[in-house]
C-alpha cells in the first residue's frame, strides 16, 4: 500500500469516534427523553390538580365519549365544574351523575354550539373564569366528517363547521380562559389532539379534520412555550382512536385508545380490557397530573 493511500485511510479512520460520538449523543438524548417519559407517565405521584391549578375546571364537548371521560375524572379529583356542550338535556343529566359522584361539588352547565355563533358562549365562559377559580380547561370538542371523503367531495358547510368547532372553538374558549389563569399564575389547558394529525404521516380523506388538529398541537406546542414560566401548563394529547368507536365500526382491533383519561361508563368491550390493563392512575398521570417533560414526546406531557 502506498503511503499516501496509508495516510488517506488514517484520514478517513480519524473520522470514526466524531461520527460515532455524536451518535452516542443522539442515542443519549433518546434513552433519557424515554426515561423521563416513562418515569413522568407511570411513576410520579399525580399532581392534586385543586391545589396546582385551581378548583374549577372546563369541559367543552364533555356529554359523550372523551370528554365524559374527563368531566367524570376531574369529579373524582374534587375538581368543580362547568359543562360546555351543545345538548341541554345531556348536560342536566351529566350534571346529575357527577354530583351522585360527588355531592360536594359545584357544577354549572353552558349549552353552547360550537359550529354556530359562540360569541356570547364565549363571553359567558370569560366572565366565569374571571368570577371563579378555573384551573383547568379541557379543550375537547372536536368533530370530522360523517364518513371519510375526498376533499373535493366535502360540502362548504361540513368542512366550514369542522374548522369552526375545531379550531375556532378552540382559540376562543382558550383566549376567554387564559387571561384569568395569567393573573393568577397557575392553570393547565390540555387540549385534544387527533394521531391523524401528528402520528400517522398523513390522514387521506380526513384532511380538514386532520389540518384542523395540527393546528391544535402546533398552538398547544407554541402556547406551552410562552405560558410555561407563568405557571400554565399547556398540552395537546392525541388520541389515535377510541377502541369503544373501533369496534363500532368494525375498525382494526389494533387501534390504541392512546391519550385519554378513561372513566366514563362505556360498556365493557376491548377498551374496558384495555383500561384494565393501564390503570387510570396511569394514563392520568401521563396526562395532566404528570410533571416536567418537554414537548414533543408521545404525549406532550407538562
Ligand atoms: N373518537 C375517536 O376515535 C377520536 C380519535 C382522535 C381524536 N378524537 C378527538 O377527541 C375529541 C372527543 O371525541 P369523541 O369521539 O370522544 O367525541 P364524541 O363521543 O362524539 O362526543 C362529542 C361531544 O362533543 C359534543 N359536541 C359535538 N358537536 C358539538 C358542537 N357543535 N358544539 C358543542 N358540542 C358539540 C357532543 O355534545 P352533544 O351530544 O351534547 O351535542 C358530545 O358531548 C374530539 O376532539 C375528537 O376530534 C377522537
Amino acid at each position: 500500500m502506498s503511503v499516501s493511500c496509508k495516510n488517506e485511510l488514517l484520514h478517513q479512520l480519524s473520522w470514526i469516534p466524531l461520527i460515532s460520538g455524536l451518535g452516542l449523543i443522539v442515542l443519549l438524548r433518546h434513552i433519557i427523553s424515554f426515561t423521563r417519559w416513562v418515569t413522568a407517565a407511570f411513576l410520579s405521584p399525580p399532581k392534586d390538580l385543586r391545589s396546582r391549578y385551581g378548583s374549577w375546571a372546563i369541559v367543552t364537548g364533555c356529554t359523550d365519549g372523551t370528554g365524559r371521560a374527563f368531566a367524570l375524572k376531574l369529579a373524582q379529583r374534587g375538581l368543580n365544574l362547568i359543562l360546555v356542550s351543545r345538548n341541554r338535556d345531556k348536560l342536566e343529566r351529566l350534571s346529575e351523575e357527577l354530583l351522585a359522584v360527588n355531592g360536594h361539588l359545584q357544577v354549572r352547565i353552558l349549552a353552547l354550539d360550537f359550529s354556530g355563533d359562540i360569541s356570547d358562549g364565549v363571553r359567558e365562559i370569560e366572565e366565569m373564569a374571571k368570577e371563579l377559580d378555573v384551573g383547568v380547561l379541557i379543550n375537547n370538542v372536536g368533530v370530522t366528517y360523517p364518513v371519510a371523503r375526498f376533499f373535493h367531495e366535502v360540502e362548504d358547510e361540513l368542512w366550514r363547521s369542522i374548522v369552526r368547532v375545531n379550531v375556532e372553538g378552540t382559540v376562543r374558549v382558550t383566549r376567554a380562559v387564559l387571561p384569568a389563569m395569567f393573573r393568577r399564575g397557575r392553570g393547565a389547558v390540555v387540549s385534544i389532539g387527533s394521531g391523524g394529525a401528528v402520528v400517522a404521516p398523513s390522514h387521506p380523506l380526513s384532511a380538514i379534520y386532520a389540518a384542523t388538529k395540527a393546528f391544535v398541537d402546533q398552538l398547544s406546542r407554541s402556547l406551552h412555550v410562552e405560558y410555561r414560566h407563568h405557571g400554565i401548563d399547556i398540552q395537546c394529547q392525541k388520541a389515535v382512536s377510541k377502541i369503544s368507536h373501533a369496534v363500532d365500526l368494525n375498525l382494526s382491533l389494533a387501534a390504541v385508545y392512546m391519550s385519554t383519561v378513561p372513566g366514563s361508563n362505556e360498556e365493557p368491550n376491548l377498551y374496558g380490557i384495555v383500561r384494565a390493563l393501564v390503570s387510570d392512575a396511569d394514563i392520568w398521570r401521563a396526562g395532566i397530573g404528570a410533571g416536567g417533560l418537554p414537548i414533543g414526546g408521545p404525549w406532550n406531557n407538562l
